[in-house]
């Protein structure tokens, strides 16, 4: 039986270019799975660090904190324990990743400062804590957003989802080209459900400079999160933030600034019945509503679709993340709520091959 860990962990440890960023990092590509009472944390003394690696602690180098704390991470049997190490350290040296430190920053000894902050930051890892949270912050497609729990962690596979909304808005205008461009550059109207973060809101406002976006969370934490985001990123102009619960009476609110483009959305769409066997570092550190789907995985995506046709323009179009199994089942639904002008125009797979994104298109009638 498809089990989530299983997937998502084959999901992102198999093919993908972002493979060495990403690795284990997102918390969902975990294998294992250890349940957190059974979590054996073995927390080792505060000045230890120090004494094991030398004896005079200005000898310490990046690269020999980045060995001491992986041992200690496997020791405590948590999960790619070396990429979390790495993602410590050259957090507090300032770079991105491991590899991008030059030698003169893995030769040169670690202050007393620096190693404190890395004990510090290992400690939290060795709670199960997501890296993205440890660190607090995390990069998504070119932007860096500050993370914050409980808010969703944005997953890599996501970035595709926006892509897509990118590319249908640059056929759309090539179908119209010579309106589009260099005369008249269209202005999408986009609605984001469920923007945790603020990741792909801000994704499509960075890479649509002439698009709106309004994003809206049922998540309070979650909404004051995607403010912070947009602001940090200057994007504030051009996003609307509203913090509600979709449901089938939202329309009104959600009209703003007239009919809509785009819809995007990635829904809760866990199957309840999966939850348990996440991971301890999303049981115990993501919100899980921001999961959890329902019986079948669909209960958001169906409010989505049928709110669809009285928010989208003619030939608007949504685009969902969701689960390997629901494409199916939202084609039956679909068949089952004919009255909805929609149409499943195509699945999309993810960089594992799994169906993994629907677009579904309003019909003219
Ligand atoms: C899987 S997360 C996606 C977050 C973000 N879009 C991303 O991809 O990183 C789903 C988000 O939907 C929000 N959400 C869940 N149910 C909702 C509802 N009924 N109305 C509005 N937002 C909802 C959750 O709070 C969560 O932030």
């Amino acid at each position: 039986m498809w089990k989530p860990e299983t997937d998502f962990a084959t999901m992102r440890c198999l093919t993908h270019p972002l493979l060495k960023r990403l690795l284990g990092l997102s918390p969902q590509c975990v294998p294992g799975g250890l349940s957190p009472s059974k979590v054996p944390v073995v927390r080792p003394k505060r000045s230890s660090l120090r004494q094991s690696c030398s004896a005079r602690p200005e000898l310490v180098t990046a690269a020999d904190v980045v060995s001491y704390w992986q041992k200690v991470f496997e020791t405590n049997g948590i999960p790619e324990a070396r990429e979390s190490s790495e993602y410590i350290v050259s957090f507090v040296l300032g770079a991105k990743t491991f590899q991008s430190l030059n030698s003169k920053s893995l030769r040169t000894p670690l202050t007393a400062a620096q190693q404190e902050q890395i004990q510090q930051l290992s400690h939290k890892r060795l709670e199960r804590m997501p890296v993205q949270y440890v660190l607090g912050e995390w990069d998504f497609q070119d932007l860096t957003l500050k993370m914050r729990p409980p808010v969703f962690i944005p997953r890599p596979e996501t970035e595709d989802l926006v892509s897509l909304v990118v590319e249908e808005e640059s056929r759309k205008c090539e179908k119209n080209s010579g309106l589009c461009f260099p005369v008249s550059v269209p202005h999408p109207v986009i609605l984001e459900i469920g923007c945790g973060s603020g990741a792909v809101a801000l994704s499509l406002l960075s890479k649509l400079p002439k698009s709106r976006v309004i994003a809206m969370d049922k998540e309070e934490a979650a909404v004051d999160l995607t403010r912070e985001n947009a602001h940090r990123l200057r994007l504030q102009e051009r996003i609307h933030i509203l913090h509600r619960d979709v449901s089938y009476n939202s329309a009104e609110q959600l009209l703003l600034w007239g009919p809509i483009d785009f819809i995007v959305s990635n829904p809760p769409y866990v199957f309840h019945e999966d939850m348990a066997s996440l991971d301890a570092e999303i049981l115990r550190y993501e919100d899980l509503d921001a999961l959890d789907g329902g019986d079948d995985g669909m209960r958001v995506i169906k409010t989505i679709l049928a709110l669809a046709p009285s928010l989208l323009k003619d030939s608007g179009s949504v685009f969902l993340e969701v689960d390997p199994r629901h494409p199916d089942m939202v084609e039956n639904w679909l068949q089952a709520h004919r009255n909805l002008p929609l149409v499943l125009r195509a699945v999309h797979k993810d960089f594992c091959g799994k169906p993994r994104f629907l677009h579904v298109q309003k019909q003219s009638r």
